[in-house]
């Protein structure tokens, strides 16, 4: 999906029907007219094939071979996996994703072009498959955005995932020895998923700092650390009110705060570097 500015057009479905879950859309999306009629949409959760009708997507569910997204599983955890696609492979697919993902997205606007683009299907496991929670996609030859289109299924908000996708995009930068930053212009959500990621690296980054004693810790050693560019790094540190300009540059961090913070960290879910099996494509 391309990063354009969205001309606003009227919501055209009201809800879908994905796996286990009927969800409410959020914003018009362009599947073909004929769907328009309908207000719902039922969408095979292995495949992403849509169709108008719960008999419709029976007769296609009894006949579809596919319990996992078509591409490379590179990571894999107790709970999840990670699936890497190719947009020029997988045009079908691809296509699908982002028809369903626009649905939730409203300030970006669908290219058919899926040529440039790689996509990070993150998948859950059970004896009937990999169903999907959320993906991520992004630009094969990019300059410095490591990541251009994000989105967690409504039903998995807000339980870490965004987070997990975000972290892994980090991860796939440090491997490539590159520093990235998200395609804007960012969504409310993006941006304060974005936000609370930052903050957190970076004040992991600061801890570690001063567990092996060091007193002080440059922006650049951020990045090169986290991948995170110099200046979203900036931003996060006057954003989150670590940092204030006075006259002077002050930093109002005490231990207390650290420590509490990190507590809170320590709680949520990781990507677990051993398990990622992945080298940059050529
Ligand atoms: N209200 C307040 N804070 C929120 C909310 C919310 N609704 N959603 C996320 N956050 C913040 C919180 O700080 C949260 O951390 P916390 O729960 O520990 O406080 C943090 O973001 C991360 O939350 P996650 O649960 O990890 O994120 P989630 O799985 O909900 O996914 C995402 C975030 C991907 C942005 C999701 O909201 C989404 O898919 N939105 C629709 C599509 C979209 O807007 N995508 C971003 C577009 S920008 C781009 O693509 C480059
Ligand atoms: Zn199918």
């Amino acid at each position: 999906m391309s990063c354009r500015p969205n001309k606003r057009r009227v919501k055209n479905l009201q809800e879908i029907h994905f796996g286990e879950f009927c969800i409410e859309t959020w914003y018009f999306s362009p599947y073909p007219e004929e769907f328009n009629d309908s207000p719902i949409i039922y969408i095979c959760e292995f495949c992403l094939s849509y169709f108008i009708s719960e008999f419709q997507l029976r007769r296609h569910v009894s006949k579809c071979t596919i319990m996992h997204p078509p591409g490379n599983e590179i990571y894999r955890d107790d709970e999840i996996s990670f699936f890497e696609i190719d947009g020029a492979r997988q045009s079908t697919y691809c296509q699908n994703l982002c028809l369903l993902s626009k649905l939730f997205l409203d300030h970006k606007s669908l290219t058919y072009d899926l040529l440039p683009f790689l996509f990070y299907i993150m998948c859950k496991q059970d004896q009937y498959g990999y169903h999907i929670i959320g993906y991520f996609s992004k630009e094969k030859n990019y300059t410095l955005n490591n990541l251009a289109c994000i989105l967690t299924i409504p039903p998995y908000q807000r339980k870490g995932y965004g987070r997990l996708l975000i972290s892994f995009s980090y991860e796939l930068s440090k491997i490539e020895g590159r520093i990235g930053s998200p395609e804007r212009p960012l969504s409310d959500l993006g941006l304060l998923s974005y936000q609370q990621y930052w903050y957190e690296t970076i004040l992991e980054v600061l801890w570690d700092t001063k567990e092996i004693g060091d007193d002080y810790i440059t922006i650049d050693e951020i990045t090169a650390k986290t991948s995170i560019t110099q200046s979203d790094v900036l931003f996060t540190l006057y954003e989150s009110g670590i940092c204030v300009y006075q006259g002077q540059v002050c930093i109002r961090l005490t231990e207390a705060m650290l420590d509490t913070s990190l507590n809170s960290i320590s709680k949520k879910r990781r990507i677990n570097i051993e398990n990622l099996k992945w080298s940059p494509p050529h």
